[in-house]
């Protein structure tokens, strides 16, 4: 179902994307969170399997939209240096758990970490499998720039070290958006390295897309679409353009008057949602669509989906460590992040501290809260009874000034309030931030950041 204009302008405005509650911008610098972390190991679930995340935040090219945290750099020696800390790090992690800790997922994220060379991915995936019991039936992704690979030997490479989840970077096959955005990847490279990938058997591929990027039109984007769908991927990642001159210097370098008006950002997200549903992808919620037959499409259908910092997953381990610089990681009741100076992260992991900078420790009304809006962001929908059982509350008397924030939404037609629950409806599912906002008692202090992005 298309997503109104009037309900954008209504409630469009800045609101958190929930991939943590609270949002990482409420971390602070705060001593103690290597001591609750230490605790968390000590004391915690001991037979816990844990999910890593690893960042490498290395592109040999800047795209001028890129929102990520990463850095321009071809020099060996420099990610060299890096790729040893990290193998440093995983160590640290090794000792301080006190045993090789089973895994149960891991994720490469960047930057560009397919962009690495060989050698210094195979000594990163040693230190991991000397320091974790990485499960046979782990699920393994890893964020591919496309325009990297030469031959069908870089996809054997990945699939041998262990990869069975990739992401590919595609963001628009259109030449001149691609040449506003200082990214132009050839069609032909785009489609040879996806069968590469698909010929191998790998068991999900995703595709990232923008949409608002400059210089995209109605037709231009209908022809991305079209190529897309010739690709046929698993599952399909779009994005709104997060475009926040004020906190990406490039971003300076796109030219404003180019970028889509909102009702054309509007019109081209309606045609997506379309198009993919012809095509018989569902629509997961916030930026994400898969196969009915997509592993994350029966996770989201038995309400096992979850979201984290790499947005919806398929129910993931709740225990997540990072390695490398900028990666938040989470363990019970806290976040943590990691420095996002490359020095500095060198020089602590070196010292045999975490380089852990800051983070969140949470309180039980933010454990509360973060499990109704991961409810409400993954399944759409409320079971009062459900979340009264986790929470050991009456959810009426807990949530009374929510609940009557929500029935002006229920009016609106982005919810249906039911006697034992709330259900959102197709036009509520595309403004479910603004439905989980209710519940963020920091949004309700007024303590929003300003890099928060609008409805479309
Ligand atoms: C770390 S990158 C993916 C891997 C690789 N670096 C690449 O670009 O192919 C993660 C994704 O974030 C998305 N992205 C980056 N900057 C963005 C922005 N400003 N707004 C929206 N999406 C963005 C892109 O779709 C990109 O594929
Ligand atoms: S979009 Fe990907 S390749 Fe481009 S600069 Fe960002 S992280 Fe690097």
């Amino acid at each position: 179902m298309d997503l109104k204009y009037e309900l954008i302008t209504q409630y469009g405005g800045p609101a958190p994307r929930y991939t943590s509650y609270p949002p990482a911008n409420h971390f602070q610098a705060s001593e103690g969170l290597e001591q609750r972390i230490r605790a968390f190991f000590k004391s915690g679930p001991t037979d816990a399997a844990l999910s890593v995340y690893l960042h490498v935040p290395f592109c040999s090219q800047l795209c001028y939209f890129c929102g990520c945290n990463m850095l321009v750099s071809r020099d060996p020696a420099k990610i060299s240096r890096y790729v040893d800390s990290m193998v440093k790090e995983i160590a640290l992690w090794r000792a301080l758990i006190g045993r090789r800790a089973r895994v149960s997922e891991i994720h490469f994220g960047g930057g560009t970490p397919s962009e690495l060379p060989a050698p210094e991915m195979e000594r990163i995936w040693e230190a991991l499998r000397s320091a974790f019991d990485v499960q046979t039936q782990a699920r393994v992704s890893i964020e591919v720039d496309p325009r990297h690979l030469q031959a069908e030997s870089d996809a054997d490479r990945f699939l041998k070290l262990g990869f069975n989840r990739i992401s590919l970077g595609v963001q628009d096959f259109d030449a001149q958006v691609q040449k506003a955005v200082n990214r132009i990847q050839p069609r032909e490279q785009t489609f040879n390295v996806y069968r590469w990938f698909k010929a191998r058997g790998v068991p999900s591929i995703n595709i990232d897309l923008i949409y608002g990027l400059p210089h995209q039109t109605r037709e231009s984007f209908e022809s991305t679409l079209q190529q897309v769908i010739e690709l046929n991927p698993d599952r399909i990642a779009l994005f709104q353009f997060a475009y926040l001159p004020n906190l990406k210097k490039h971003h300076g370098m796109i030219d404003a008057a180019a970028i889509p008006s909102p009702q054309l950002r509007l019109q081209l997200f309606n045609r997506a949602l379309r198009k993919f549903g012809e095509q018989g992808y569902v629509y997961l919620g916030m930026d994400h669509f898969a196969k009915a037959e997509d592993a994350l499409t029966q996770a989201a259908r038995e309400r096992r989906m979850g979201r984290n910092f790499q947005g919806y997953h398929e129910g993931h381990s709740p225990y997540m460590i990072t390695v490398g610089s900028s990666s938040i990681g989470v363990l019970a009741d806290v976040y943590f992040q990691n420095t996002k100076d490359l020095g500095v992260y060198e020089a602590q992991v070196t010292a045999g501290c975490l380089p852990v900078e800051r983070g969140f420790v949470m309180s039980a009304d933010d454990l509360l809260r973060r499990h109704v809006i991961e409810r409400l962001m993954c399944d759409f929908s409320l079971d009062y009874a459900a979340v009264e059982h986790w929470g050991g509350i009456c959810f009426a008397d807990y949530f009374g000034h929510e609940l009557n924030e929500l029935e002006a939404m229920a009016a609106d037609g982005l919810l249906v309030l039911e006697p034992g629950g709330l259900r959102v409806t197709p036009q509520g599912k595309h403004l479910i931030r603004y439905i989980a906002k209710c519940f963020d008692a920091y949004a309700r202090a007024g303590k929003m950041s300003p890099h928060h992005m609008q409805a479309v």
